[in-house]
């Protein structure tokens, strides 16, 4: 007997909660519609709420308990409200970062019909891309989370951006994989190195690497952008980029702005990977000022959940899982073709459970389990 997929859920706070319910219910409903794929669900308590009420920011032996899942879904965790003795917001995700080396961050970046488009450019409707965001070293090596900034007094601070081979090899082939996994998909199988090796060691290095790998990958366009070009060019001409591959700031920097170009928050998938665990959560907060209001786009909870329903296809070898992912990701298209996707975030009408209600009916209506 095959054993059960098991997929740890921490909902988080605020609006966390909401939109992970809508992706764990999709994510359900694709895997139904495709057959042949099946999850068990079990909920991990943590956040700034569970810490409020108890003192520890995750329930006893939920670190162990996500790292022995197949998957980690995450709502969103924290409220600006409640903080650490030392003023810091709870954060128990960071440190699950940390623990299970998800170096890889992956955060898909595409154009909706009938969503909003902040380029007056027609060719933006064709932006479909991603930035992969290392995820555990770079500049936030010695972020305010890990401690480790050299603060002399009160007249100077030092951070350091620590690039590691190790970690770099792993990154650059997990980037190129990507692309061609993209490739075979119809997309356009380009792998951009984004740095600052002109300036930076540390880039040099970077970029060092990805030429050492690049030739295992012969059916992959390679290319390089400095950080401050590719900024210009994600305005000028995004449609251009299929996947590029970058330090932690940066990726942190013109993932948001890439974002931006497409919508909002509301849109914004994210899966961390390593090499024995996936977490995956939409890149957005806990919004506390729309909570429980029904209004949260539910959009990059459920994007995050065919993310990781990929993710599962992969580490299983199961490909209805695959197939449960494209399913969403096709219901998501078609919603917005439709118009039958309008998120009030957009000025549309309709709030968390209507665009979950809305991408289910999509389901439901799509022929067998077929790729289409
Ligand atoms: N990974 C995480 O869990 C994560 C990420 C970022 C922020 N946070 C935490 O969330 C809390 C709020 O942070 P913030 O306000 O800076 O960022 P936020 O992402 O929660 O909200 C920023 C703005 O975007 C809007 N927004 C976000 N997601 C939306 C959605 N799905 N639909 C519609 N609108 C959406 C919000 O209403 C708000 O106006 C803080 O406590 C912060 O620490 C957590």
């Amino acid at each position: 007997m095959q054993t059960p997929i098991r997929i740890a859920l921490i909902k988080g706070d605020g609006i966390g909660i909401d939109v992970s319910d809508a992706a764990m219910t999709v994510a359900q409903a694709a895997c139904d519609h495709v057959g042949g794929c099946a999850f068990d669900i079990a909920e991990i308590k943590a956040g700034a709420g569970y810490f409020q009420e108890t003192g520890q920011d995750i329930e006893p032996g939920g670190e162990d308990a996500a790292g022995k899942a197949d998957a980690i879904f995450l709502g969103a965790i924290g409220l600006p409200s409640v903080r650490y003795s030392d003023g810091t917001e709870i954060s128990p995700h960071l440190r699950l970062r940390d623990r299970f080396g998800l170096y890889a961050g992956v955060r898909p970046v595409k154009a909706y019909l009938n969503a909003p488009q902040r380029l007056a450019d027609p060719r933006a409707a064709n932006i479909d891309m991603v930035i992969l965001r290392e995820s555990t070293e770079g500049l936030f090596y010695s972020a305010a989370v890990h401690n480790r900034s050299d603060i002399i007094g009160d007249s100077e601070v030092r951070d350091t951006l620590r690039i590691t081979r190790a970690t770099t090899e792993k990154l650059h082939h997990f980037g190129f994989r990507l692309a061609q996994k993209r490739k075979a998909r119809g997309k356009p199988g380009r792998l951009t190195c984004v740095d600052k090796a002109n300036v930076f060691a540390s880039m040099a290095f970077f970029r060092k690497i990805y030429d050492e790998i690049a030739p295992a990958y012969p059916d992959i366009e390679t290319g390089y952008s400095y950080v401050d070009a590719q900024a210009l060019n994600l305005i000028r001409n995004p449609w251009d980029y299929d996947v590029m591959v970058m330090e932690n700031m940066f990726g942190d920097i013109l993932s948001d702005l890439a974002g931006g170009l497409v919508g909002g928050m509301g849109m914004a998938a994210c899966a961390e990977i390593g090499d024995a665990n996936g977490l995956f959560q939409p890149a957005h907060g806990s919004a506390p000022d729309i909570m429980g209001q029904d209004k949260a786009n539910p959009l990059a909870a459920i994007l995050s959940a065919a993310l990781m329903l990929d993710y599962l296809g992969e580490r299983t070898g199961n490909t209805r899982f695959d197939e449960a992912a494209h399913v969403i990701d096709s219901a998501v298209d078609a919603g917005f073709a439709a118009n039958a996707l309008r998120p009030i975030e957009f000025g549309g009408d309709m709030g968390t459970r209507a665009v979950t209600q809305a991408v289910l009916d999509s389901i439901v209506s799509r022929n067998g389990g077929a790729m289409t």
